[in-house]
C-alpha cells in the first residue's frame, strides 16, 4: 500500500482492510495506554508482555510524556513545524494539540505504516487546519518527503522538528535505522531538530538491584516476533549514534523521565522499569 493522505471525502480505511489476523504494534501499544482501538489478537499478545514485563504501561506513559515535554520545549524555542513519524493510534494530547498549546499555528504532518492510525487519523489528527496524514513508511524516507502532504504542509527552508518516537525500535539492523536518519536529516535545514525515543532491554544504570532482566527481555522481543514488526531492544550505546548529525541537547539520551523532568523524578527502581531511553537533538 502506497503513501496516502485522508482527504475530506476519505476520512479511513474500511474495515476489511484492518488485519486483525495479526498483533499490531500501534494497536498493543494503544492498549498499553489504556485505549480502546485494538483487537482480542493485539490485547492477547499485550497481555504476553504484561506477564513478562509488568511495567510496560509505566513505560508507555512515560513515553507519551516526555513527547509532550519534548515538543513543548521545542515549540517553545520558535519551531513551528512538526513531522510526526510512528504516530500511533490517536490519544490526548495528540502532537498537534500539545504544539498548539504554545503556538497554535504550529503545522503537522503525522505519518504511520499502520492502516488503523489512519482510519482514526481524519476524525482525531486531521479535523483542524494545518494538520495532515500520510500512510506511509520511515524505511522509505523519500517518499514520504516528496508526498504532497508533507510539501503542502512543510516548508523546508525552515526548521523542522522530526519526531521519530518509540518507532525506530521497530527498525532492524540490516534495515539501518541509523542511515534512514541520515535521510532525514539530509532533507532538513540547520535548526531542525530530532526528538527520537527507543526502547532497551539495558538496565537503568544508577540502579543497584541489578535487573534479572534477560529473561523478560528474550520474552518480550518473542511476543513481537508474532506481531506485523519486530521489536529490536538496544543499548544506549546502540541509540546514540542514531543521533548522526543532530547534536544532542541536554541532557543527552536519558531514561525518558529524566529527560528535562516537569515534575518528580521518579525512584531509581521506576527508572530500571521504565524502558525507553530518549533525547532531542540539533541540525548545526
Ligand atoms: C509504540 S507506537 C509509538 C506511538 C507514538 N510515537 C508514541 O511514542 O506515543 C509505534 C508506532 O510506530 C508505527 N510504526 C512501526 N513501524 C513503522 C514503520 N516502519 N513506518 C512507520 N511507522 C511505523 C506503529 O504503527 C505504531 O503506530
Amino acid at each position: 500500500m502506497g503513501p496516502y493522505a485522508p482527504g475530506p471525502e476519505h476520512t479511513g480505511f474500511a474495515a476489511a482492510e484492518i488485519d486483525t489476523s495479526r498483533p499490531h504494534p500501534a494497536r498493543m501499544y494503544d492498549y498499553y495506554l489504556g485505549g480502546w482501538d485494538n483487537y482480542e489478537v493485539d490485547r492477547v499478545a499485550a497481555e504476553r508482555v504484561i506477564e513478562v514485563h509488568p511495567q510496560v504501561r509505566l513505560s508507555a506513559r512515560a513515553n507519551r510524556a516526555f513527547l509532550r515535554r519534548a515538543v513543548r520545549t521545542l515549540v517553545g524555542d520558535g519551531v513551528r513545524q512538526i513531522i510526526d513519524i510512528g504516530t500511533g493510534i490517536p490519544t490526548s494530547p495528540n502532537t498537534h494539540e500539545v504544539a498548539r498549546e504554545t503556538a497554535p499555528d504550529t503545522r503537522v504532518v503525522y505519518v504511520d505504516n499502520d492502516p488503523i492510525v489512519a482510519t482514526h487519523a481524519g476524525a482525531r489528527l486531521t479535523n483542524t487546519a494545518h494538520t495532515g496524514f500520510v500512510l506511509g513508511d520511515v524505511r522509505e524516507p523519500r517518499a514520504i518527503l516528496d508526498h504532497p502532504t508533507v510539501r503542502e504542509l512543510i516548508d523546508f527552508d525552515r526548521p523542522v522538528a522530526l519526531l521519530l518516537v518509540a518507532v525506530l525500535h521497530f527498525i532492524r539492523d540490516d534495515e539501518d535505522p541509523a542511515g534512514l536518519v541520515a535521510a532525514f536529516a539530509e532533507a532538513l535545514p540547520a535548526g531542525s531538530h530530532l526528538v527520537l525515543s527507543h526502547a532497551t532491554g539495558e538496565p537503568y544504570e544508577a540502579y543497584e538491584g541489578g535487573r534479572t532482566d534477560e529473561v523478560a527481555r528474550a520474552g518480550v522481543e518473542d511476543v513481537y516476533k508474532s506481531a506485523t514488526a519486530t521489536l529490536n531492544l538496544r543499548p544506549k550505546a546502540g541509540i546514540e549514534p542514531l543521533f548522526g548529525p543532530f547534536a544532542l541537547l541536554e541532557p543527552g539520551v536519558v531514561r525518558v523521565p529524566l529527560w528535562r523532568p516537569d515534575g518528580a523524578v521518579p525512584s531509581a527502581v521506576e527508572l530500571n522499569d521504565t524502558i525507553f531511553y530518549g533525547a532531542v537533538g540539533r541540525k548545526g
